[in-house]
């Protein structure tokens, strides 16, 4: 299956680095995050560590194309299209954390999309579904 959209969940330390090398990489990647403001911090960060890379010849293109392939979202319904779904959440509250475990369930109870998935919060997936079920 070729991979054309990759869907990162969670802007922080993990998911801006699995985004940024993804871009890098040459895929068109779009990042969801719960608010505009740590969307904005994350660009910033993936835009200067970009910028290392270029300066030292180890990626190929420019910071512009780079970051030309990021598309930044609040809105979970992104997901829907994505080829390829990695998980980088960290659990915060009740509503954000159901959230995340509905992201994966519903796209993986969808077989036709035949989607990816890494998942890197297995440990506050538990503790949610846990949560759910008491
Ligand atoms: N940082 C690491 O070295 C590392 C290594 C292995 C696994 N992990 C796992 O990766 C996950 C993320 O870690 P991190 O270090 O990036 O955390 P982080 O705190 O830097 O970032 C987590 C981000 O998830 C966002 N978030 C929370 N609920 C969300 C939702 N429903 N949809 C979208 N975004 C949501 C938060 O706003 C935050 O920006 C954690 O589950 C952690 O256990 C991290």
């Amino acid at each position: 299956m070729e991979i054309k959209k990759i869907f990162v969940a969670g802007a922080g330390l993990m998911g801006g680095g699995i985004a940024q090398v993804c871009a890098q990489a040459g895929y068109h990647v779009t990042m969801r995050d719960i608010s505009d403001e740590i969307l904005g911090k994350s660009l910033k960060a993936i835009s200067w560590s970009a910028g290392k890379f270029v300066e030292k010849g180890k990626v190929k293109g420019t910071v512009d194309e780079i970051m030309a392939r990021l598309n930044l979202t609040t809105d979970l319904s992104a997901a829907a299209d994505a080829d390829f779904v990695f998980e980088a959440e960290m659990y915060i509250d009740e509503k954000y954390g159901k959230e995340a475990v509905n992201l994966i369930e519903n796209i993986l109870a969808n077989e036709e999309r035949q989607l990816h998935c890494y998942e890197e919060m297995i440990t506050e997936r538990l503790r949610v579904t846990d949560e759910e079920t008491e």
